[in-house]
């Protein structure tokens, strides 16, 4: 692979660098930062640096990122209209520009898609005709249903609008769309400076963890996690279990769990794993109305020792229900051992990292993946599109440009 940290500026100068990005970032999160509520969102901060890299160096950068999932507001083509504009205040990336351009104190030219199936290259020349240092950022790209068909055709003419392209978008990695995966046979492409950093950190405790290597499951879905559990089962010393998952385990050993969240057809494979006396179970819970909804004082306890002797970390999925404020003790614990323990940590998914930025305290031992669903896959131990696409060989990039055009 080739990484972006070791362009310098005789590389860059005057270039225009395609930098994907994510910004799938819930309007609620979005509104909170614009009103001084919530701090500057996670998947924004971690691109400013590859951004100022690229600026500072004389390049043109033209952001690119996917938000939501709009193409599921479209029910029926008599509705098109309003639904298309429906889901374009609900998923634009507009807001960016703004916020954006505050952080960078620079401009951020945003572009709509009217020029959809129009000429690439000339938005190009009227890129190009911009001063070296410029920032651009395209419009949300699952507008356009050639993106998440990880289109050719679409990705060749995408690729007109830069020199070299740079993946800096780890959470979206698991998904071979356009941008991320087919634009990498039509430009020079590159490890952005925190997918390089957020690589580095899930290597680190896939490959060399130091042990006790404790790792804390939690959330809704067994099956979302279930690649995790299994490819850490030699590697590991403890699995700590809550939430949904937990109470998966909870049935398969015929425990009554009532109303409580769990998954039926996970529950012969959860027989199977308890085998493994690796597993821990919550041994009390917070039950209201029939349901489990955090783990109990006895669990927060037992988990807190084991977390203390821990030296890594892994953490995806809160143990309880923690949108509601009484059952997010379990979580708040969790989170609060952690930073206390002397473990190197890794913990993803939205929820779990929102508790953990809410705790006070030393967190420099603390990595916060961007990812959810790319960060479990890639602890899995599988393969993801976007990071493989990375390392492919491509053809001349400037060959390609002219049979595009
Ligand atoms: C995420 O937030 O997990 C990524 O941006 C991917 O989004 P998706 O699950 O809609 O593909
Ligand atoms: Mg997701």
């Amino acid at each position: 692979m080739k990484y972006l940290s070791s362009l310098s500026k005789k590389n860059l100068a005057k270039q225009t660098c395609l930098l994907r990005v994510d910004f799938n970032i819930e309007n609620t999160d979005l509104h909170g930062y614009e009103h001084g509520l919530t701090r500057i969102p996670l998947r924004v901060e971690r691109v400013l640096p590859t951004i100022k890299f690229l600026i500072d160096r004389g390049a043109r950068v033209v952001i690119l990122s996917h938000r939501g999932r709009p193409k599921t507001q479209i029910s029926a083509d008599s509705q098109r209209k309003s639904a298309l504009s429906q889901r374009k205040s609900a998923f634009t990336l507009k807001p960016f520009a703004k916020i954006l351009s505050k952080l960078l104190k620079k401009p951020v030219q945003f572009i709509d898609f009217n020029f959809r199936k129009s000429d690439f290259l000339k938005l190009r020349n009227k890129i190009e005709n911009f001063p070296p240092g410029s920032i651009f950022l395209l419009e949300n790209l699952r507008f356009l249903p050639e993106e998440e068909k990880n289109d050719k055709k679409f990705a060749q003419r995408l690729a007109l609008l830069g020199d070299f392209y740079v993946n800096d978008a780890f959470s979206v990695s698991h998904r071979a769309h356009a941008s991320v995966v087919a634009i990498t046979q039509f430009l020079p492409s590159y490890v952005g400076l925190a997918l390089e950093n957020e690589l580095k950190k899930l290597n680190q405790v896939m490959k060399s963890p130091k042990k006790p290597l404790i790792i804390i499951i939690g959330g809704a879905k067994i099956s979302d996690k279930i690649g995790v559990i299994k490819n850490f089962l030699k590697k590991a010393d403890w699995f700590l279990l809550g939430g949904g998952v937990a109470n998966t385990f909870l049935a398969a050993q015929k425990l009554p769990v009532g109303q409580s969240l769990y998954e039926e057809t996970m529950i012969p494979l959860a027989r199977q794993l308890l085998k493994s006396k690796k597993i821990i179970l919550p041994i009390d819970s917070v039950v209201s109305k029939g349901a489990i909804l955090d783990i109990g004082p006895k669990t927060i306890k037992k988990y807190t020792e084991i977390i203390k002797s821990a030296k890594t970390i892994i953490w995806n999925g809160p143990m309880g229900y923690i949108e509601a404020k009484r059952f997010r003790k379990g979580t708040n614990a969790i989170a609060k051992a952690i930073v206390k323990s002397r473990a190197f940590a890794v913990i993803g998914g939205g929820e779990t990292t929102s508790i953990m930025s809410k705790v006070k305290g030393q967190k420099s031992k603390v990595f916060i993946s961007t990812g959810g669903g790319a960060m479990l896959e890639y602890l899995a131990g599988k393969k993801l599109p976007g990071i493989e696409a990375l390392k492919y060989r491509r053809k001349s990039a400037l060959n390609q440009r002219q049979s595009a055009s």
